[in-house]
């Protein structure tokens, strides 16, 4: 009997009051931040697996289930305080959550989940494939955000995928496009490498993220690694479709010449770009004895020079580059609050499961 009432009551719907004004509906099974997200209430986050911590919250009342430790990423004190990670917690009760950082402005474009059609499959690098998606409808997203893709049937765990393209670019025919690096032992990165998956349908869940250009007159400083080229192309093209008077600094890190890609798409940027564009890309392991007159080593030994402190930094990549650039650009006065980004978390990023 007390089994059957458990688990009915494990299957109702619960309410989520966030900073005693915004109430969302969890369904059963969902995250705070699953519920909040589809109901577009814009809560802090970042990698969704429980490893950045981005999504902390106070739980002010009521009962939650955690899906993994959150010991991993918040100290004693935010353990001692009621600090959950918004990501990690199943609400076992109605509750209320206080949020320090919820982004009340910005873009607020309506959370969409559409069922497209992969259409074309580009491979950009040995590892890195861009994908378009064909769309029942327009969708309609800020540069910087991200969709979650899921293969109904064949990989039904959604991933994030930020747009490679401005919406302006992208709505004209309906399609988004993301590049999709590939990630040993990953299952849907590694799905998507093949050309097979043309004509395979895709969930599109989006937009979310809060890494968007933010209007501001001060000059732009662009880091990018890996895949993170797609969010920064993407920003870059809306700045310049809006016309921006502001210099941009872009730092494009990849191993070798081979893994450069897009290299005429910045160029093309560069030319339309109304004000200074200073492009430069810089290579960790292209071998000595090569034709490269570029940079030699990580972004972080080529900002020396070419960073004032004065910028407004925009960066996506791997989890190690971005870490590491912080913390050259706090060395070279730059404020953290000027910094934005997405790190690409993955499930290796994942603390343990709570028994
Ligand atoms: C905001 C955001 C935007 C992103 N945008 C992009 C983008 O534009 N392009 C892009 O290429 N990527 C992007 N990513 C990363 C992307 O979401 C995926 O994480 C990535 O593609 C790997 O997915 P996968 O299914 O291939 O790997 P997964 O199957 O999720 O596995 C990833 C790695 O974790 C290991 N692993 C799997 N499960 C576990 C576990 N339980 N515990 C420990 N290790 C595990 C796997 O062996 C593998 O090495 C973004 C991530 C975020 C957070
Ligand atoms: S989004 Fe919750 S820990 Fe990263």
């Amino acid at each position: 009997m007390f089994s059957m009432l458990k688990e009915k009551f494990s299957k109702q719907p619960r309410t989520v009051a966030i900073n005693g004004e915004n109430h969302v509906v969890a369904n059963p099974g969902e995250t705070i931040l699953q519920a909040g997200l589809r109901q577009n209430v814009r809560l802090p986050h970042n990698c969704r697996v429980g490893g950045c911590a981005e999504c902390k919250c106070k739980l002010v009342s009521g009962k939650v289930k955690e899906l993994t430790e959150s010991a991993y990423v918040l100290s004693t004190e935010e353990l001692d305080e009621g600090y959950i990670l918004a990501c990690q917690s199943v609400p076992k009760s109605n509750i209320e959550i206080q949020v320090d950082r919820l982004e009340t402005n910005g873009p607020n474009h309506e959370v969409k989940t559409l069922r497209g059609e992969i259409v074309s499959h580009n491979r950009l690098t040995h590892d890195i494939v861009r994908i378009d998606i064909a769309l029942p409808e327009p969708l309609a997203y800020a540069s910087g955000q991200y969709a979650q893709l899921s293969l109904p049937g064949t990989i039904d765990q959604p991933r994030a995928y930020s747009f490679a393209a401005a919406e302006s670019v992208a709505q004209e025919s309906s399609s988004v496009s993301f590049f999709i690096r590939e990630v040993p032992g990953g299952e849907m990165s590694t799905h998507m490498q093949n050309d097979s998956v043309i004509g395979s349908s895709v969930n599109v869940e989006g937009p979310h993220g809060d890494f968007w250009l933010r209007e501001a007159e001060e000059p732009m400083l662009c880091v990018a690694g890996g895949s993170g080229l797609a969010p920064l192309k993407s920003l870059l093209e809306e700045a310049v479709a809006n016309n921006t008077q502001r210099p941009v600094t872009f730092f494009f890190g990849a191993r070798t010449q081979a893994d450069l890609y897009c290299v005429a798409d910045i160029e093309k940027l560069a030319s339309a770009w109304p004000s200074d564009f200073h492009f430069i890309p810089v290579l960790s392991d292209e071998p000595r004895d090569s034709d490269w007159e570029g940079r030699r080593g990580f972004v972080t030994d080529a900002m020396e020079g070419n960073v004032s402190g004065n910028e407004k930094v925009y960066m996506c990549g791997p989890p190690p580059m971005i870490d590491a650039t912080v913390t050259s650009l706090q060395a070279l006065s730059i404020n953290p609050t000027q910094i934005y980004f997405d790190k690409f978390l993955d499930q290796s990023h994942t603390p343990d499961a709570v028994a």
